[in-house]
């Protein structure tokens, strides 16, 4: 059976005392234990949400890493830094990351490479947009988002990736593909897998649902066959709501 995942992507929001106590609010909850539960907070939290989560389940993830080990990049931060402060887990190739700060699928390619050289776990995401999906261009776009920044990767590699399928035209915007959607795009990813790689591999990797899960839709999305978990923005930010979502499997 895969490993099933729901992660929340804080983005930027939370200051400290707030991300301390949505953290205090998290680990008084229970998760269904089949479910691996990671929050993704911003660089300045990490280390103390390292510490809250100490002795919980819960997972620390980074939302970015710059792809270089050190040197003259101001205000960037490296995988091995992350890594000595007790985050192995890392998002990459997030919407707002290729929109806003212009990575192409190369420079993730090189971000992937520097954290597997640093054996961390990739949250790898990548979706269309609207006039991809509009124009019937979303399958293919999809395979070449994956083929240009993970298909250079051995087999072994593999087992630090999760991918995130997250349609950019429902990103915060309230507008959630539907579980047909979801599915039918899952399950393509899957023969791209399996004709790149194997079936096993195919069948092995989680593939995460992103685009505005609530607690209201995240049942019918998880009970899709080929959907193992999502990645989860604006209702992250609430206990509840994430830990409905966390329990809706
Ligand atoms: P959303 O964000 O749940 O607020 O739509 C998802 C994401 O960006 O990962």
């Amino acid at each position: 059976m895969r490993k099933q995942i729901v992660a929340g992507n804080w983005k930027m929001n939370l200051d400290a005392a707030q991300s301390q106590a949505l953290i205090d609010n998290l680990q008084s909850k229970t998760f269904n234990d089949d479910v691996h539960v990671a929050i993704a907070t911003p660089y300045v939290h990490l280390a103390a949400a390292v510490s809250q989560t100490a002795h919980s389940a819960i997972d620390v993830a980074a939302q970015n890493m710059h792809q270089a080990v050190s040197g003259a990049y101001t205000g960037e931060v490296s995988a091995s830094m992350l890594k000595s402060i007790g985050v192995t887990t890392v998002i990459l190739g997030h919407s707002e990351r290729r929109a806003y700060f212009h990575e192409t699928d190369a420079l993730l390619a090189e971000k992937v490479n520097a954290a597997l050289e640093n054996d961390m776990q990739i949250i790898f995401c990548f979706g269309e947009e609207l006039e991809d999906r509009k124009a019937g261009n979303h399958f293919d776009l999809v395979t070449s988002q994956l083929t240009n920044a993970l298909f250079h990767l051995d087999v072994t590699s593999w087992n630090n990736i999760v991918l995130a399928y997250e349609p950019v035209w429902a990103i915060g915007t309230g507008e959630t593909a539907s579980p047909e959607q979801a599915q039918e795009m899952h399950a393509h990813i899957r023969t791209v897998l399996a004709g790149q790689y194997d079936d096993a591999l195919a069948q092995r990797i989680s593939i995460l649902y992103g685009g505005s899960v609530k607690p209201s839709n995240a049942n019918e999305i998880f009970a899709q066959q080929d959907v193992d978990g999502g990645l989860i923005g604006g209702a992250s930010l609430n206990a509840d709501d994430f830990t409905a979502i966390v329990n809706a499997f």
